[in-house]
């Protein structure tokens, strides 16, 4: 499902040289063919994370570039694309993320779970939901104006459902509904759900959050009772971990598969904010870990922050990588008003004769139009903000360590 091509169209080499990647490497051009209903295969349309990559490209990386029984790493997993592809592979797979809604949804699209059992759960929920009592529902935790983001209703029917799932005491059912009430969070909020970024819209609200809870967990308990219910052998393994640091015990893997969110995108506590405060997690503990960009700001100027705490991740990967191990990276450049910011290939600058990676190739990801992304990109072109992005893939190789 991915169509290849080693011979770029004149636009296309255009934007390799406008990023100053010409001549470091061969290059090739990648465009994932499919709807994105069709992308949506398996868990993949569990929870909608924005900027997350198609599984195609996951699929292509580590098939290529793993073998069965292999560990591959995903060290900002967003939601867990990496690892539902690297499990059906038959390779084990370790996830992690500063952001536990990612961490949540990593478990909950790899975990299988009987459609019985998640029928009597979503009934016990029912039952609990309408005995909870109106002052005694949930709140969300460290979300500044609540009120702005939700009707007063809206709060109210949240609550009485985040606090009726609380009870549940099986791991699997209780995280499958976290994810089901995290998406329906936003759904009933008064924010928009087109764009990751949040903005009001008055019309969107919903008073009842029940309605859409039920036909979240619907989707996603079908989608996760088709999974294998044991992986044998293989692991997924979920850690909380700062991707600039380093953990306290290192693993050897055969493939990373690193990406990190773009520089002028998303800042993703801030658009995950509601879903992160009604499921207990204040924003603002993620915020401080979390690679700097300049969301919302659109300052040039910033560009070497973002780069230094990327070379600082990649590097704590290269750490882990065995020799000859291949590290994917997948990062967009953009415009900020007229100026373009390559940050990619400062990070390739910055990373510097010192490491131990070589780029083998680079990868020059040519949208479709029924990529979410692509619509995105178009969408901020117009408004104020002006960024555009161009997508590559930098194919890297770990020499032998000296
Ligand atoms: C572009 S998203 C990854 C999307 C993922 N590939 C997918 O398909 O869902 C980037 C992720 O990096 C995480 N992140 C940001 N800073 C991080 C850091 N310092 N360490 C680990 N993860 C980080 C964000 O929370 C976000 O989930």
């Amino acid at each position: 499902v991915i169509e290849v091509r080693t011979e770029l169209t004149e636009r296309e080499g255009r934007l390799v040289d406008l990023a100053r990647l010409r001549g470091l490497a061969p290059v090739e051009a990648w465009t994932v063919q499919g709807t994105s209903r069709s992308l949506a295969y398996s868990t993949h349309g569990v929870f909608r994370y924005f900027g997350k990559f198609p599984p195609p490209i996951a699929e292509r990386l580590i098939a290529n570039f793993s073998a069965p029984g292999d560990l591959v790493l995903d060290p900002m997993a967003g939601s867990g694309t990496t690892a539902v592809e690297a499990l059906s592979l038959g390779r084990g797979v370790v996830v992690r993320d500063v952001s536990p809604l990612s961490l949540l949804l990593c478990r909950v699209k790899t975990t299988h779970v009987a459609w019985e059992r998640a029928e009597g759960a979503i009934a016990r929920v029912r039952e609990r939901e309408r005995a909870v009592r109106p002052t005694e529902h949930a709140l969300p935790v460290g979300l500044r104006n609540a009120e702005h983001w939700f009707l007063p209703e809206t709060m109210q029917s949240l609550g009485r459902l985040r606090t009726a799932i609380e009870p549940e005491t099986d791991r699997s059912l209780r995280e499958l509904l976290m994810i089901a009430f995290a998406s329906t969070v936003r759904r009933v909020s008064r924010a928009t759900t087109e764009q990751g970024r949040l903005f009001l819209d008055h019309g969107s609200a919903q008073a009842d959050a029940l309605p859409t809870f039920e036909q979240r967990f619907t989707k996603y308990a079908r989608a996760v009772a088709k999974l294998p219910s044991s992986s044998g052998e293989l692991v997924l393994s979920v850690e909380e971990l700062d991707a600039k640091s380093t953990p306290s015990e290192p693993r050897r893997f055969r493939l990373a598969i690193v990406h990190p969110p773009y520089f002028n995108n998303y800042k993703y506590s801030s658009i995950n904010a509601l879903e992160l405060a009604w499921l207990g997690f204040p924003p603002k503990a993620v915020r401080p870990h979390e690679i700097r960009e300049a969301f919302k700001v659109g300052k040039p100027e910033r560009a070497a922050a973002y780069v230094s705490d990327l070379t600082r991740a990649l590097l704590a990967v290269e750490a882990e990588l065995e020799d000859d191990a291949v590290l994917a990276l997948m990062m967009g450049d953009t415009f900020i008003r007229e100026e373009y910011v390559d940050v990619t290939r400062r990070v390739l600058t910055e990373l510097g004769a010192g490491s131990r990676l070589t780029l083998d190739r680079v990868v020059l990801r040519v949208p479709k139009y029924t990529e979410a992304s692509w619509v995105a990109s178009q969408r901020r072109r117009s408004d104020r903000v002006g960024v555009t992005l161009n997508d590559f893939i930098l194919i890297f190789r770990a020499r032998t360590r000296a």
